[in-house]
């Protein structure tokens, strides 16, 4: 649970001004004119701070204005000065002294500007000079709401007695505690191994799966040709998974949708849900990068909320048997820190803002999950994935194309695209010209990424059932070997024969990117100027300096995980190898023939590694590709007899 000081704001770096707390209450606030806000705003759980005056400014704030891309590329001047400080930091490898020697810079232009303000006793030309040498100057600070005006001894109280009371009710079930846990977002990535783990979980007696109707479209018309039940899509679920017989018997999938009031669930199964409950696991969200601030709020904070509401009915209903919610966040709730700590406990309004809607509406979604458990009492634990990446030992990941799988597909599909074309003596000039532009990609070499496999995710999320000591913490399920983005170049050069230059994020945004489509679309290839334009937009921030560092260790003293935690290099090197193999880049589509591969998959690469007594991710891309097509038939995708 975040603390008051912990909670306050970081001020901008060129301000040394205190700013106040900010009002605590969670009323709704008025626009200047008298009129509610938009219940959906922001501001129920940020506020802006005039600097001037130390008070709110009540005004709506706009969502854009919490994002990163709002507040960079300004002027030319501050274009060159984050492009020259990328480099130095490069050079010097020390951020730190780069950041203070870019705050003193505008501190000094600052005052110059100041100066040639007094001396000509114009205010237009204090002004005017300060745009043009982009002196960076904010008049405000946002920072998130306290969700109670409690102490932080009263806070300590209230969760300590949470604890307790989640300790008894699961003492009570005995050594076999037969839990009854209500899962949302089955049909995910996190969610099918979820699936996968909790078949075999011990604790586990049932698992009620709340899916929505899935709608079937004929891939070229886009018409709906057929809509799958709650219960066919579960059945489907299951077989893909592998899970059969008495362990499918774990398993109920019933109507559900997070965006309605008691996630959708008819009257009648919440009737019998009530009183059998132990756990709600909400791990069902909008995963969108580039969604619209509407769409990643109806799922992020009003689905949180709904899954809140339902559990604090559950917890409070007769005869209940819950022991507690568990609420799934990620740890980009801290946004763009610049290289500050982002602590498991404290959640801060970001200082560089956030990447984007996804990040921010799951910030508000936490911060509503602290006012359920501080004002009403509700008994909850969160945990914080970082990036989650496919399983450590296999790659495998269900087909997700989400996330860090985005870039390297497209990449993959981009270098078959270039190898076909280079077939004749045109088709050569044009493939050479295309890899030069299309193979870049913002990002700095030093950037450090938070990847962490999805079992390691999902082990954390299932030790979280019986722990009740994770009630009141945020815990983040992320990395300490953090991979930087020069190896993910060297390891994608690799396993996938992509050259990828890594070019400054500044200097990509303004100039590369725009030249790139240009010269693409002479090219005649706007579906690849269209897709790398769309990715770079999406994902270059996550390859930019000042990334934040994701503090870890409540995953092991808390939920008691191994403290080893997965080698990211050998997981990133398997998640090229799968994608490259199994999933063909994004191209294999069709859910069955994914969850065949990716069981074949797994067998051979045990078949390997019993072979070599080696574990695969360390041997090296050559001779994996030998033993590869010693063990695998790749054409048919199927173990070949004594391989
Ligand atoms: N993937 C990551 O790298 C990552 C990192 C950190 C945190 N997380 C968090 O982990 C959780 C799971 O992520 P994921 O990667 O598994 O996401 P995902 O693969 O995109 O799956 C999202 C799930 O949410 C469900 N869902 C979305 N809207 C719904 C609605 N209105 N009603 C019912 N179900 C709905 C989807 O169901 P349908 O099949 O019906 O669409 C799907 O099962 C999320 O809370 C996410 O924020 C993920």
């Amino acid at each position: 649970m975040a603390t008051k000081r912990a909670r306050a704001a970081e001020a901008p770096a060129e301000s040394t001004a205190e700013a106040p707390e900010p009002k605590s209450d969670i009323e709704p606030t008025f626009n200047p004119k008298g009129e509610m806000m938009w219940e959906s705003s922001p501001s129920r759980y940020i506020a802006k701070i005039s600097l001037h005056t130390r008070k709110e400014i009540l005004r709506p704030i706009d969502p854009e204005e919490l994002l990163v891309h709002a507040h960079r590329d300004k002027n030319p001047v501050e274009v060159t000065a984050q492009f020259m400080a990328s480099r130095a930091i490069q050079l010097t490898g020390n951020e730190d002294a780069v950041k203070d020697g870019l705050r003193r810079m505008n501190a000094l232009a600052g005052s110059l500007a100041e100066s040639l303000g007094k001396a000509t006793g114009l205010k237009a030309v204090e002004k005017q000079t300060k745009k043009l040498m982009g002196v960076a100057e904010r008049s405000y600070i946002f920072q998130f709401r306290e969700p109670s005006h409690l102490s932080e001894k009263e806070v300590k109280g209230r969760v300590a007695k949470l604890q307790a009371e989640a300790r008894a009710a699961l003492k009570a079930r005995g050594r076999a505690p037969k839990l009854q846990v209500l899962l949302t977002g089955a049909t995910g990535f996190l969610g099918k191994e979820i699936l996968v783990q909790a078949a075999d979980d011990k604790n586990i007696a049932q698992m009620v799966c709340a899916l929505r109707p899935e709608k079937i479209r004929d891939p070229k018309t886009r018409e709906v040709v057929k809509v799958l039940s709650p219960q066919q899509r579960g059945a489907q679920l299951l077989e893909r998974l592998g899970i059969s017989g008495a362990r499918a018997k774990k398993f109920r999938f019933v109507d559900g949708d997070i965006e309605k009031p008691n996630l959708g669930i008819p009257d009648a199964e919440l009737a019998k849900l009530e009183k059998t409950l132990t756990h709600i696991v909400h791990c069902a969200a909008s995963v969108s990068f580039d969604d619209t601030y509407e769409n990643s709020y109806r799922a992020n904070v009003l689905g949180a909320r709904n899954a809140l509401e339902l559990a604090y009915r559950v917890q409070n209903a007769k005869g209940s048997s819950f022991i507690n919610h568990i609420a799934i966040e990620t740890s980009y709730i801290h946004g763009r820190k610049k290289r500050s700590m982002a602590l498991e406990n404290a959640l801060a309004f970001p200082r560089a803002f956030y990447n984007n809607y996804y990040e921010l509406t799951k910030a508000m979604a936490s911060i509503d999950t602290d006012r359920f458990m501080i004002e009403k009492g509700l008994r909850v634990a969160q945990l914080l994935p970082s990036i989650v990446i496919g399983h450590s030992r296999t790659g495998n990941n269900y087909g997700d194309t989400k996330v860090v799988n985005a870039p390297i597909n497209a990449f993959g599909r981009s270098k078959d695209q270039i190898d076909k074309l280079a077939t004749d003596m045109v088709g050569r000039s044009k493939a050479r010209m295309i890899a030069a532009v299309a193979m870049a990609f913002p990002g700095d070499a030093t950037a450090e990424l938070n990847l962490v496999p999805v079992d390691r995710v999902v082990a954390g999320i299932i030790a979280a059932l019986v722990v009740p000591e994770a009630i009141g913490e945020r815990i983040h399920l992320a990395t300490d070997n953090r991979i930087r983005t020069e190896d993910i170049v060297r390891i994608t050069k690799e396993e996938i024969g992509i050259d990828v230059r890594l070019t400054d994020p500044t200097l990509f945004r303004n100039f590369t990117l725009p030249l790139m489509k240009i010269a693409l679309e002479k090219m005649k290839e706007p579906k690849l100027a269209n897709a790398l334009d769309k990715l770079a937009t999406i994902f270059g921030g996550y390859g930019e300096w000042g990334q934040p560092i994701h503090d870890v260790g409540n995953d092991v003293r808390i939920l008691g995980l191994p403290i080893r935690r997965p080698n990211t290099l050998f997981a990133f090197r398997m998640l090229c190898r799968h994608n490259k193999y199994v999933q063909d880049f994004g191209k294999v589509r069709d859910a069955d023939e994914v969850a065949r591969r990716e069981l074949v998959w797994s067998q051979v690469l045990e078949n390997i590694e019993f072979e070599t007594g080696r574990q695969v991710a360390s041997i090296s891309p050559e001779e994996f590709q030998r033993l590869l097509e010693a063990h695998l038939d790749l054409r048919a995708f199927k173990a070949k007899k004594g391989g």
